[in-house]
């Protein structure tokens, strides 16, 4: 699940204590097991042996280089959504050919540089992007490889703000309407009609929306392959991840405890309903997973700085705030506290444990039971490795957190922080 444990009392990552890092290269800082993304992509990629498929990791979960790299060593390709990330994954030693280019907005530079570079392929997203890419393709005289992004109309059953695969979300083409299209499409000229894409959304923690769309999308993709020859079906990310794995309860049994609801999925059961309807197909199969990746491989550390008591609460205001972690904020997003450093009478409190932005909605747990950490003390949120730092801002004008990737007892920094020089830099010249 994760590389994350007490040992003695202190929290470690791998071989590695937390706190003398915290220590050492200030907080808020981010940390990452690179034992965690091994197992989660090893853990992944066999649970699919059966089909003849490809891991597109999404970049946007996390885009360090160094964890990019680790990656693409371990044969990974990359969905992406934008030039930039493109540019990242080629930094990182990643190979283009096994990019594609997902977005409802993407833009002429952008489809210039991804046909420069010839990618696995585009995943449009409407009818007036097909028609821009192929013009674009015509005029560099390349063909332009593209599958069409279907929204099977499937409610994935998760936050409003990451469900993707309803009618009334922006993403996709109709259900009904895609045949149509690729016939169309089929006449165009420089569009070769390599695939056929989907994703339904994001933190699902139930197979059942997968099966849904799975079942509804795989007679297309058979009748797409028949008439156009596609050679792929990308079903998209989205698996889920445990957020709350009580970790500082000295629980050994916190799974079993879970109550069927808050089980997440596991890869194993999605995989059993998944791979079988699959594999008749005959296609290509594309995963596209962000955050089973990388989400519980990462913690941001923070140190508390005072405790305030009022009437209604009592706060605990930490050094990280919502610009370096605004899932909280923006999803209600869940992230356990843990002190580093566990008390020796485990006393807890009901608190608010908040940031120093100064926004209401800066605040990381409300009304929650937490271990009673005091000023001084380092805490760490725990399952910060997707959509953590890649959603950080300068937000108050606070740089950007570091970054430690940990292999064994080894801690290496992967991104030093921001500094105030750096922040203001790209402003000056207008001085
Ligand atoms: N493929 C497409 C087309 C996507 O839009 C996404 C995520 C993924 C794959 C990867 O999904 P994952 O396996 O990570 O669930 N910031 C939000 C999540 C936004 C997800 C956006 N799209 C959060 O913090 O929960």
């Amino acid at each position: 699940m994760h590389d994350f444990h007490y040992q003695d009392g202190s929290l470690y990552c791998e071989g590695v204590n937390l706190e003398s890092l915290a220590k050492e290269h200030a907080t808020p800082l981010y940390v990452y097991s690179s034992a965690t993304i091994h197992s989660h992509y090893d853990r992944l990629d066999s649970s699919l042996e059966e089909l003849d498929h490809q891991i597109e990791y999404a970049v946007k979960a996390n885009s360090n280089l160094s964890i990019l790299k680790l990656l693409a060593e371990k044969g990974s390709g990359f969905d992406i959504v934008s030039a930039g990330e493109l540019y990242r994954v080629m930094a990182a030693g990643g190979d283009p050919a096994k990019c594609t280019f997902a977005g409802v907005g993407k833009t002429r530079e952008e489809i210039k540089y991804a046909l420069k570079h010839q990618i696995y392929a585009f995943n449009v997203e409407s009818e007036a992007e097909l028609r821009f890419i192929d013009e674009i393709a015509s005029k560099m005289d390349l063909i332009a490889p593209v599958a069409i992004r279907v929204n099977p109309n499937v409610d994935a059953k998760t936050h409003k703000y990451i469900s993707t695969g309803k009618s009334e979300n922006k993403f996709g083409i109709e259900f009904e309407a895609v045949e149509a299209l690729y016939e169309s499409a089929s006449h165009f000229t420089n569009i070769h009609l390599k695939g056929i894409q989907m994703h339904i959304g994001s933190q699902l923690t139930s197979v059942k929306p997968f099966i849904e769309a799975v079942e509804k999308v795989a007679p297309l993709a058979a009748k797409l392959k028949e008439r156009h020859g596609i050679e792929f079906f990308s079903i998209g990310g989205g698996i889920g991840i445990v957020y709350d794995t009580s970790l500082d309860s000295g629980r050994e049994d916190w799974w079993t405890h879970k109550k069927d609801e808050d089980r997440p999925l596991t890869v194993n059961q999605y995989a059993k309903e998944v791979v079988p309807r699959l594999k008749k197909l005959g296609l290509k199969i594309l995963l596209e997973p962000g955050r089973f990746i990388v989400g519980n491989a990462g913690v941001l550390l923070s140190t508390c700085l005072y405790e305030k008591r009022g009437n209604a609460k009592t706060f605990k205001i930490v050094d990280a705030g919502m610009n370096d972690l605004i899932r909280p904020a923006l999803y209600e997003g869940y992230h356990e506290i843990v002190p580093l450093k566990q008390n020796k009478s485990h006393s807890h409190a009901i608190v608010d444990v908040v940031g120093p932005i100064c926004e209401t909605g800066d605040f990381f747990c409300q009304d929650r039971e937490v271990a009673n950490f005091k000023p001084g003390d380092h805490i760490a949120l725990m399952s910060c490795g997707a959509y953590g730092f890649t959603m950080a801002s300068t937000y108050n004008s606070r740089p950007l957190a570091a970054e430690i990737l940990v292999d064994q007892d080894q801690a290496s920094v992967i991104r030093r922080r921001q500094t105030y020089e750096e922040m203001i830099d790209s402003e000056r010249e207008a001085l």
